[in-house]
């Protein structure tokens, strides 16, 4: 692999809290190893549970492959397999050495079993399976998006149940959370993700890849208004999202504009889309606030936004702004967490310990893995 640098990407020490009546459930002092592979990320990292409450990220080291999959214009499954093959043992180890820890102060180990790209989830889960029978440890095989999903428990130690607005690269969805495995969906996609429109805007618009950081950073030099673009399913009931006339729409006017394309127009399109995407996601959040509020029979008392497009700065200030008028408070991990990481998948993996739940060695990963069919027992 060329020019792939591994960083540390965050650590944080939270003051130890141990209120044992809480109800939110005490979650001990161990140190949980997470392994994350299921996209063009190799990750690993070192969490600790800190009682009730968020917990301690003593190490988090993160690979990115993006000098890799940026010739092909998005990500290559097998060049993401084989760049996991070849790293890592070396992430693992430097996460290691990063907490000045031996395998001996680790009390479990947890990666990334779906979904995802079906050959570095294998390359994670496989490597924890190995290192957990060698050193007659727990494995806990995580749900990637149960990892995304409990993140602001790790950071912030929100407490169930909170809504959730999981968008990704592969996912945009609403979901009632009201426990660890208790997920119920209450809108979704119908057509496509919503990392996917901000990754095909920036590849029409020539912004290159990634394409959410890239639009993001275009959108700041440019005029919102400019073009009218459409907000898809704004106003209709329920919380289902859609991309794909956005897509359309905004090919369209690309097509439109003189050529060559000044850069100025690149600006506006993508603010105007960028716009147009928060507008939408904050139209069905609303919508979200309500069904939440029927299933559960009281308004949600968090809004927890997670997944590499919560990353947007723009949209945490539109989320910001619908839920500070109704008192819901709106939580939204560090940017560093909110795309792929490990310390997130030792997060799902200590809160599973806890509950005591592990997985068998012969556990198979899945390609295809649905958060609402989850259940705490898996
Ligand atoms: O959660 P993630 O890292 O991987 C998946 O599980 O899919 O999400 C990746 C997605 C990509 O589509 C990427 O373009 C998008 O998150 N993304 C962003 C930003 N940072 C990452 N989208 C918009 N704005 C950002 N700042
Ligand atoms: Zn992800």
């Amino acid at each position: 692999m060329s020019g792939a640098k591994a960083k540390s990407v965050f650590c944080t020490n939270h003051v130890w809290r141990c209120d044992l009546s809480s109800k939110l459930g005490y979650i001990s002092a161990m140190k949980i190893l997470g392994i994350e592979t299921s996209c063009d990320e190799t990750a690993a990292a070192i969490v600790q549970g800190n009682g009730a409450g968020a917990g301690t990220i003593i190490s988090n080291v993160v690979l990115s492959q993006l000098d890799d999959h940026r010739p092909f214009g998005g990500v290559v499954p097998e060049i993401a397999a084989r760049a996991h093959l070849d790293h890592l043992d070396s992430i693992i180890a430097r996460a290691l050495a990063e907490a000045e820890l031996g395998l001996d102060a680790i009390d479990g180990i947890a990666a990334t079993a779906g979904p995802g790209l079906i050959g570095g989830v294998h390359v994670g889960s496989m490597t924890a399976k190995a290192i957990a029978s060698a050193r007659g440890l727990p494995f806990i095989a995580v749900n990637h998006l149960e990892a995304h999903a409990l993140t602001a428990r790790l950071t912030n130690g929100v407490a169930f149940p909170y809504l959730l607005l999981l968008v990704s690269g592969g996912h945009c969805q609403l979901l009632a959370v009201e426990g660890l495995g208790q997920y119920s969906l209450l809108g979704t996609t119908i057509d496509d993700a919503i990392g996917e429109a901000f990754d095909k805007t920036a590849k029409l618009l020539g912004l290159g890849f990634p394409g959410g950081p890239a639009v993001q950073e275009a959108a700041t030099h440019g005029d919102p208004k400019r073009f009218k673009l459409p907000r898809p399913l704004k106003g209709r009931e329920g919380c289902d999202f859609s991309f794909s006339g956005l897509k359309t729409a905004v090919r369209q006017t690309a097509l439109k504009l003189d050529e060559p394309a000044i850069e100025q127009d690149t600006y506006d399109l993508a603010a105007s889309f960028q716009t147009a995407v928060c507008d939408t996601v904050t139209d069905r959040c609303k919508n979200a606030f309500t069904l939440f509020e029927e299933k559960l029979g009281m308004p949600p008392p968090a809004l927890v936004a997670a997944g590499g497009v919560a990353a947007n700065l723009a949209l945490r200030a539109t989320l910001e702004a619908i839920c500070a008028p109704q008192a819901i408070q709106l939580v939204v991990p560090p940017p560093a967490l909110c795309t792929d990481n490990a310390a997130m998948v030792a997060w799902a993996g200590l809160e599973r310990l806890q509950a005591g739940l592990t997985s068998p060695m012969n556990f198979q990963p899945r390609p295809r893995w649905p958060l609402a069919e989850l259940r705490a027992a898996e």
